[in-house]
């Protein structure tokens, strides 16, 4: 007997007519590479006019629009003012271009749906394979864990959790860390990225526990002052345990003393932990890979590859060398995620084990697509060629009188000012202009106290030429702006 109130089939949201989807996809996807195709024929920036500022303040749309006018308002409102971080001469904080490659496989990615949490599936078989691949880059064992985080502010703290974790035992994850009564103290120089600070704050020990230890002329951790300030807070009564050593700080691209680093923390019992979001994917050159040495012997490394690795937004890692030590940080047993030996709930341990994150998209995908699509060697070449744009950017603004060059360019990063007396207001005014005209986009940042305009060539699609037209426009707006 069927059932008289069985509902009837109902509509999906899935298309009526998959003809009529299929011609506006492909369209959309010839759109957006003619897009890419045709970067350089943009300004780099583009502010929003007032009125389509504005317009993004309409109530929730109730009804439907036809698909075609909501992609032909995207073509208007939204994708002509991206930030421009795609584009040839796009050179401030540090943010990939990505590629066309990575492009296509989050579309792929987007098609499948994943749910990288967790269970046995391909997805995660991907995920464990690029975590592999980072094991191997990074000089670490085989069994090491890594997962895809959104970036390296999230896996910094990731592996701060973890250290905390490793060091006051399980029962901290329980009782927190107040109830050991240890005064745990971490170490960083002061070039680390201010995301360490905040990691610090919200694993609950406080900024006030991080010692931000001076450089030296490099911008390297100072050793010496280093070793002072651990010896000074174990007389204290403090805890020296978590130890941060930078492969590529943000605003110069300095690489700390990393060898030196994994000694120190060995003979202090600290967890040395590196912040390599700018740096450690650099480790694919053969040319610039002795320079990260040290960096194998890390207990956890926090990376980007949509920075270096030109993945696109957003594919921060971490990986951890100890995995149970992993594990345990975050691993949460659950009634409605109970392992299984077989069957879909199998595959354990998961990723959500290993971090923070349960709903998780297909962030290796595009990884994935890229590292064999164009082989690491090509990737840690274009990395190679971003600092030896660097350097020809240095050498000519050591051959420019009108030009000062802040900090010796480690990597990639060109720090640099318009000589004028009053110089810090001169330059800010001087970037904000050459956004604002769309001639190219450096950033800001303070060295030694002074304003610099900061070149951060990390974008693969950057040309000799638009480093020229980045000297062009700073030397043609300094002597208007003085
Ligand atoms: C050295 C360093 N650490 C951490 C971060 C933060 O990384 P993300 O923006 O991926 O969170 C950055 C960002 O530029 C960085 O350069």
């Amino acid at each position: 007997m069927s059932d008289p109130g069985r509902p009837k089939a109902g509509p999906t949201l899935d298309p009526d007519n998959w003809s009529e989807l299929r011609r506006l996809g492909h369209r959309m996807l010839d759109d957006m590479l003619d897009h890419m195709a045709q970067l350089r024929e943009r300004p780099v920036w583009t502010q929003l006019p007032d009125e389509v500022r504005a317009s993004f303040r309409e109530a929730l749309p109730t009804a439907a629009t036809p698909l075609d006018a909501v992609y032909r308002d995207f073509l208007t409102r939204i994708e002509p003012y991206s930030a421009g971080n795609t584009h040839p001469r796009f050179m401030g904080w540090v943010q990939g271009g990505g590629t066309a490659i990575g492009a296509l496989a989050e579309m792929l990615a987007a098609g499948m749906n994943a749910n990288c949490g967790g269970r046995d599936h391909a997805a995660i078989e991907v995920e464990r394979q690029i975590a592999l691949w980072s094991a191997e880059l990074l000089g670490f064992p085989e069994t090491a864990s890594g997962i895809f985080v959104t970036g390296t502010s999230i896996a910094n703290f990731i592996a701060l959790t973890v250290a905390r974790t490793a060091r006051l035992g399980f029962a901290s994850r329980r009782d927190g860390i107040a109830a050991s009564g240890q005064k745990l103290s971490a170490y960083a120089s002061a070039a680390a990225h201010s995301c360490i600070r905040q990691a610090m704050e919200l694993a609950g020990f406080g900024s006030e526990a991080l010692r931000l230890i001076p450089t030296d002329a490099a911008h390297r951790i100072d050793l010496a002052a280093l070793r002072t300030a651990i010896a000074r807070d174990r007389e204290a009564g403090a805890i020296p345990f978590f130890l941060v050593g930078n492969a590529g700080t943000v605003d110069t691209g300095a690489i700390d003393d990393l060898e030196a680093l994994a000694s120190l923390a060995r003979e202090e019992k600290l967890w040395f932990h590196i912040d390599g979001a700018l740096g450690a994917l650099a480790m694919l050159s053969p040319e610039l890979r002795p320079r990260f040495k040290g960096i194998e012997r890390a207990e956890s490394i926090a990376f980007d590859f949509h920075k270096f690795g030109q993945i696109p937004y957003d594919a921060g890692f971490i990986l951890v060398r100890d995995s149970e030590q992993h594990r345990a940080a975050f691993a949460s047993p659950a009634a409605y995620l109970w392992r299984e030996a077989r069957g879909l709930a199998g595959g354990s341990p998961w990723p959500c084990d290993f971090g923070p994150d349960l709903s998780r998209g297909f962030r290796a995908l595009k990884t994935w697509f890229t590292l064999k699509a164009y082989g690491s060697e090509r990737i840690g070449a274009e990395i190679a060629r971003s600092c030896e744009l660097a350097r020809y950017l240095e050498r000519r603004i050591a051959a420019e009188p009108r030009l000062e060059l802040l900090a010796p360019a480690a990597l990639n990063i060109v720090c640099f000012r318009y000589r004028a007396a009053d110089a810090d207001r001169l330059n800010a005014e001087l970037v904000a202009e050459l956004h604002e005209r769309g001639i190219a986009a450096p950033s800001t940042t303070m060295i030694n106290g002074r304003v610099a305009i900061r070149a951060c060539l990390i974008n693969h699609r950057i040309q000799p030429e638009d480093i020229d037209a980045l000297l062009g426009g700073v030397l043609g707006l300094g002597q208007t702006l003085r």
